[in-house]
């Protein structure tokens, strides 16, 4: 076990190269499989969540090769095994992508369901009923999904809600059925346009990814291509925040800011300066946070990945605010954390209440998930003395070389072996 350890207090100030998107990189890496040929991957960033899926892949019989820093080369020539084992979707939920293309490749998928975690219940329901839509039959058996079809054809299946993975397997799913499928109500991120932008670059046909209603028409195979993962939109929106909370002045390079347009939005709307280019974004502070209320989305909303940052910054804020989860049911266990460090927030059903206080002090926290350790990692920034973050492993999944970023910026954070836990 390690911790994190930070001495608050010092404005951040600089530029942050941003890494390659986790949320992109792993449906990317699970459509590897719909291809027998080799697939590579650049800007693929070094993190927990992309090692748990090279091992789910080499499980599978798939040969993977680190060609060079950040380039993963990817070969599912045999697929020798069809399970995703509960011990690797535990650690990681997006191991059910691996599902649609099993499917569409093999006919069969054995994946553990996914269970409970740290931010809600988190059901997969809507990509069973689309497999199940499309031929699949679907069974329970020792908490196992056992899913089996000859071939999975096309069909016509709108979403009851709005779902990113769910939205990602079933277009990989169907890009490999027999005839067209047509996705209705489905989530319009930018990693699922990014899937689309590939799957159509092996030679399959993906129309619509970016909006509400996707038209796959299915192919027999699809083709071995070479891709650069996109920047990833949530790191460089959380270093913009790590900026506004130590009263810094932080430019991301190398990120989309048309991406992170809610949060930028919200940041103008706080008091900060925020200036972009086509590549970088600028986040200056006057020293001042305005208390600004914030309802998280689905994109092209606010979104809940930066909920419990934002709720980091509103801690200090000039007065009042209501930060409402509407995305996931459960996703304020950062909450009791940050009012160890003295925030005055207070949780009623999905909406947070963030009295803003004039300091925060350090503490020893507890990060609960990624997201949630990456909100604690900020107020620690800001923070009067030090912050002691235990249970880091959550922050690895997400932030490629976070203490060593943050170091460039110049804060004072080091990571430790942590005797406590
Ligand atoms: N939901 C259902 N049934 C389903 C699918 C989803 O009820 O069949 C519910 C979920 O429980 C949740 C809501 O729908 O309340 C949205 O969940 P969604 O399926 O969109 O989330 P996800 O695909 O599991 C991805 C990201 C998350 C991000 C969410 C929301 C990846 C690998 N993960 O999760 O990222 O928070 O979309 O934008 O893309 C993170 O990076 O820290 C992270 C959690």
């Amino acid at each position: 076990m390690q911790k994190i350890v930070i001495r608050g207090g010092r404005a951040l100030k600089g530029s942050v190269e941003i890494s390659g998107s986790k949320n992109a990189a792993l449906p990317l890496m699970f459509a590897s499989l719909l291809s027998r040929d080799e697939m590579t991957f650049h800007r693929v960033p070094v993190l927990r969540d992309i090692r748990t899926t090279k091992q789910l892949l080499l499980q599978l019989g798939v040969q993977l090769d680190d060609f060079a820093p950040g380039t993963l080369r990817i070969k599912a020539r045999d697929i020798i095994d069809h399970t995703a084992p509960y011990e690797l979707v535990k650690t990681m939920r997006a191991s059910v992508m691996v599902l649609g293309p099993l499917m569409a490749r093999e006919g069969r998928a054995d994946v553990s369901l996914p269970g409970g975690c740290a931010i809600g219940a988190r059901p997969i329901e809507q990509h069973l009923k689309g497999l199940e839509a499309m031929g699949a039959t679907i069974e329970l058996q020792n908490g196992y999904i056992q899913a089996r079809a000859d071939r999975l054809k096309g069909a016509d299946f709108s979403f009851d809600l709005t779902t990113v993975t769910g939205t990602e397997n079933l277009i990989m799913a169907a890009s490999l059925a027999r005839g067209t499928t047509v996705l209705r109500k489905c989530a319009i991120e930018p990693e699922i346009v990014e899937l689309a932008h590939v799957i159509n670059r092996m030679g399959g046909s993906v129309h619509g990814a970016g909006t509400t209603t996707i038209v796959i028409d299915g192919k027999d195979r699809l083709e071995g291509i070479a891709h650069e993962i996109m920047p990833d939109r949530i790191e460089a929106g959380t270093y913009l925040l790590a900026a506004a909370i130590t009263r810094g002045d932080v430019t991301a390079v190398g990120c989309n800011p048309s991406h992170v347009a809610a949060l930028l939005e919200k940041l103008d709307e706080a008091g900060l300066r925020v200036e972009t280019t086509a590549t970088e974004t600028r986040v200056i502070s006057n020293g001042n946070i305005k208390s600004r209320d914030v309802v998280t989305d689905p994109y092209p909303g606010f979104a809940t990945d930066f909920q419990a940052q934002y709720m980091a910054l509103m801690a200090l804020g000039d007065s009042r605010c209501d930060i409402t989860e509407n995305v996931f049911e459960n996703r304020f266990m950062h909450v009791q954390e940050l009012v160890r460090m003295g925030a005055g927030i207070r949780v009623s059903g999905r909406t947070a209440r963030v009295e803003g206080v004039k300091k925060l002090s350090g503490a020893h926290v507890q990060a609960t998930d990624l997201r949630a350790s990456a909100s604690l990692i900020l107020a620690g920034l800001a923070a009067n003395g030090v912050t002691e973050i235990h249970r880091v492993y959550h922050l690895d999944r997400g932030y490629e070389r976070i203490e060593e970023k943050l170091s460039k910026l110049g804060a004072d954070i080091r990571r430790e072996k942590d005797d406590m836990l």
